[in-house]
């Protein structure tokens, strides 16, 4: 057998004989009767093998195989609209390739740390699965959105001499004898390059040493940086704009299958295909203390009314799983009562931590709002308080210029504010994206360098964009694993990514 067929094409083939090959995701047995879930990576669907039909021997195959499996099947497809993908494989025959005994991941609730030590296997799980898929999806339509647009791809360097970033998230390593640091960023490069080819975007693995667990850091994540000669900050929210929604389009376009897989509701990726609200640092700031209201809501109002039904939620579940555990217990259920009934009591108990979790959240979030420094960068509370009052990403520019990098230009109305520019997702993501205006004046840049404590001679080179034929520019750096994070609504960064590198976690 050379050539098969990949289940993602099945429903084309309805009627014909073809040869399948993948991997046992589901097993259900009756007697002389066995459904298996066959997966290839492109899709799932059900194949039946019968005793009267496929016969004594392949029925005996089909037992014998157990979760994960490697097997070759040849059947015939019939139209089933009530079946996954639509189709139903009668099968003809079935061969194993690799058995598969005691596969660790089992169809029940596991704990995540677990489940990150078994990475390599948990990625063939259907959510793990959807979310890769996804983020295949939006790196392609990244790609597509900034060729079409007339950028040119540039790969900056990882090993590099200088911080771009703030010294305290480097890792250091050796080069040649010499002290290197990885990549924090290759904007400085894409910055050279922007001033060769005009409009340049690069696509690369950054690293940043966080010490901290937190849902959206990570060690090792992969970055986004365009750079355009002769952009101010407005044309560049625009790119910013125009990139996010061509990816959403896509997402949605393109993957509605994966997205109803991982139980996204949509509506706010719908809703974020309008223009983002833009607002300055001031703005943002009232709006998150409470003094300005969006759309007649006033932060605090909001959160203390989630406080509130969030606590009547809480009753609610805790009676629920009571009453369940109550039904539980009484005596003579069938079988199939006492496992619907677990299983919705451990459903329920999820949802009771996820309830806890926000009611440990809510106060931190009001104590943000109540006592917001004005003057201070945005923590995560912060960001979540703003951009719960708002259905799609916000663009917030014009930062103190004491909390921002070393690179950005001042406003040239009122130098107290750097022109940066930090988009931030809705539903509590906080900062997808940060970029800016660069400063395009050496000396400005210089006493930005000494203020910032960062060596001279590193950034000579850096300077010679400006001696030489400087313009104005912009350009920004969209993290890649935050996105697919708010895209999929993840409750973690961890999952984003095929093997995660954050603190903590180095295998597999
Ligand atoms: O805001 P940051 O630090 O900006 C820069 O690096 C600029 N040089 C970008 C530029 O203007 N060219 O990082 C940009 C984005 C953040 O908004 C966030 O999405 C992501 O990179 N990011 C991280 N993602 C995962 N884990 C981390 N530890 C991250 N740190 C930043
Ligand atoms: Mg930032």
């Amino acid at each position: 057998m050379s050539s098969h067929t990949y289940i993602h094409d099945l429903k084309q083939q309805v009627g014909q004989t073809v040869t399948l090959k993948g991997w046992v995701s589901n097993k259900r047995e009756g007697k002389g009767i066995v459904f298996i879930v066959l997966r290839d990576g492109t899709g799932y669907c059900q194949c039946v093998i019968t005793q009267d039909h496929s016969g004594e021997n392949n029925l005996n195959i089909a037992q014998s195989t157990a979760l994960e499996t490697s097997v070759i099947i040849q059947g015939s497809i019939h139209a089933d609209e009530k079946q996954i993908g639509g189709v139903e494989v009668q099968v003809n025959q079935i061969e194993i390739v690799g058995e598969s005994i005691d596969y660790p991941i089992a169809k029940k609730e596991h704990g995540i740390e677990f489940l990150m030590d078994q990475r390599h296997l948990w990625l063939r799980s259907t959510r793990q699965w959807a979310i890769m898929k996804i983020r295949n999806t939006i790196i392609f339509s990244i790609h597509k959105y900034f060729q079409s647009q007339g950028f040119v791809q540039m790969d900056a360097p990882i090993f590099t001499g200088n911080a771009c970033e703030g010294t305290s998230t480097l890792f250091e390593t050796d080069f040649y004898g010499e002290p290197a640091y990885l990549s924090q960023s290759g904007q400085l490069y894409g910055e050279a390059m922007a001033m060769a080819m005009g409009k340049i975007y690069t696509f690369g693995p950054t690293f940043r040493a966080e010490k901290s667990k937190t849902r959206r850091h990570l060690s090792e994540f992969w970055m986004i940086e365009p750079e355009m000669a002769f952009y101010d900050i407005f044309q560049n929210m625009d790119t910013i704009e125009g990139m996010l929604q061509a990816v959403i389009k896509d997402v949605l376009a393109e993957c509605s299958e994966e997205l109803k897989t991982i139980g996204r509701d949509t509506s706010v990726l719908e809703s974020s295909l309008k223009s983002f609200p833009r607002m300055t640092y001031d703005e943002a700031v009232s709006i998150i203390k409470g003094e300005k209201p969006v759309n007649g809501i006033y932060s605090i109002a909001m959160l203390e009314a989630e406080l509130a039904q969030t606590e009547e939620k809480l009753k609610l579940i805790e009676a629920e799983i009571a009453e369940k555990e109550a039904k539980l217990a009484t005596p003579g259920l069938k079988k199939g009562e006492i496992n619907f009934m677990t299983a919705k009591i451990i459903q329920l108990k999820q949802e009771k931590s996820d309830v806890e979790e926000d009611l440990r959240n809510i106060p931190q979030w009001l104590n943000s709002a109540r006592n917001f420094e004005y003057g201070n960068d945005f923590g995560g509370s912060d960001e979540t308080v703003l951009t719960k009052l708002f259905d799609s990403p916000v663009m917030v520019y014009d930062w103190p210029h004491e909390v921002k990098a070393f690179y950005l230009k001042r406003n040239p109305e009122d130098p107290r504010f750097a022109r940066g520019v930090d988009v931030l997702a809705p539903e509590g993501y906080g900062e997808i994206v940060g970029g800016g205006e660069r400063e395009t004046n050496v000396e400005n840049l210089v006493e930005k360098i000494h203020e910032h404590e960062l060596p001279m001679e590193a950034f000579e080179w850096y300077l010679d964009l400006r001696r030489y034929g400087s313009v104005p520019h912009s350009g920004f750096g969209l993290g890649l694993e935050r996105l697919v994070t708010w895209i999929c609504k993840l409750k973690h960064v961890r999952e984003s990514i095929p093997f995660p590198r954050m603190y903590g976690r180095l295998k597999p």
